[in-house]
């Protein structure tokens, strides 16, 4: 039996559904139930009815679907497969400036541990932090943890001030800009698509910039048949799929997210068969780390 049956087999044994994001290696993406942005894979994990949820994708991931949905089994294929960025922010620094400023509020991208979503006031992912953050009555935002998200959401927000966190991610942060223009000499009718994580330089170069869903439907709606791609070379293959004509170009070869590259075939059949790396949390936290989930579910939906 191919591995691959052995997960099938599985899958209906447990009552399980397969969830992964677009950074994931194509074999996986393609036995998954559902493949998607942040946002729309923690959407789906609050209103899934399977019993179990097999998460392919980071820490974080697993986490947020747990608090979503505590009633359901989640399990990650590798549990060490984690995101840096997760937790560069400090726990201090968000209550001094809750203590600064009156009217803050603490927006905190997905990408980040339940535990500094408890000290938060909403959630963002990179496909709704606009919307969200433009609904918010605040007029003090404190972003974290990523800065680069958060300075492309104040360029877009003129109207509020922020105070941004140094957080990052290092996959985004080393697609350099110096790269995306030769890319773009070398392909001049190639719109540039970039990830909101990319450094300021980077995202000033942009035709367009969203999270991995919206660069993979601007790419399928747009007439031009190449692009130069900025984020994590996973889109691709949802990118090839929705447009075996159009071609597609990378700016460097560090565009792989090692924690995500972390899951492979054998370790979804692995946690599946013995119902291994079951995400847990106390209650405490997890109640309270679902207030800021749930109302980015309500203010981005
Ligand atoms: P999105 O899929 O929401 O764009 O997130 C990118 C990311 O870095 C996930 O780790
Ligand atoms: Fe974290 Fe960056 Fe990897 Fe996404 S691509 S999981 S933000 S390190």
């Amino acid at each position: 039996m191919t591995t691959i049956d052995k997960i099938r087999e599985l899958k209906r044994e447990r009552n399980a559904v397969i969830l992964a994001h677009y950074y994931v290696d194509d074999e996986v993406q393609a036995i998954a139930d559902y493949v998607g942005d942040s946002f729309y894979l923690s959407k789906i994990a609050a209103k899934e009815e399977a019993e179990v949820i097999l998460f392919c994708g980071v820490s974080f991931m697993g986490e947020s679907a747990k608090i979503l949905s505590p009633q359901k089994t989640v399990i990650m294929p590798d549990m060490q497969a984690d995101c840096p960025m997760a937790h560069m922010a400090d726990i201090e620094k968000i209550q001094e400036m809750r203590d600064k400023y009156e009217d803050l509020a603490v927006v905190c991208y997905i990408n980040s541990t339940a535990e500094l979503k408890t000290y938060s006031d909403v959630c963002v992912t990179s496909s709704n932090a606009l919307k969200i953050v433009k609904a918010l009555p605040n007029r003090h935002i404190y972003f974290i943890p990523d800065e680069n998200l958060g300075r492309y959401v104040a360029s877009q927000v003129p109207e509020k001030t922020f105070i941004f966190n140094d957080g990052f991610c290092h996959v985004h942060k080393s697609i350099a800009a110096e790269n995306v223009r030769a890319a773009k000499e070398a392909h001049p009718h190639a719109p540039i698509l970039v990830h909101p994580e990319c450094t300021p330089d980077v995202t000033e170069m942009a035709d367009y910039i969203g999270s991995t869903s919206g660069i993979i439907d601007f790419a399928t709606a747009s007439e031009a048949q190449e692009f130069i791609i900025c984020t994590e070379m996973g889109v691709l293959y949802e990118l090839k799929q929705k447009n075996p004509g159009k071609r597609f170009y990378s700016v460097g070869h560090r565009q792989f997210c090692p924690n995500m590259k972390r899951i492979t075939l054998e370790k979804v059949a692995d946690a599946l068969e013995h119902m291994a790396n079951t995400v847990e949390m106390e209650e405490d936290v997890r109640l309270r780390a679902n207030k800021p989930l749930e109302r980015m579910l309500e203010l981005g939906s």
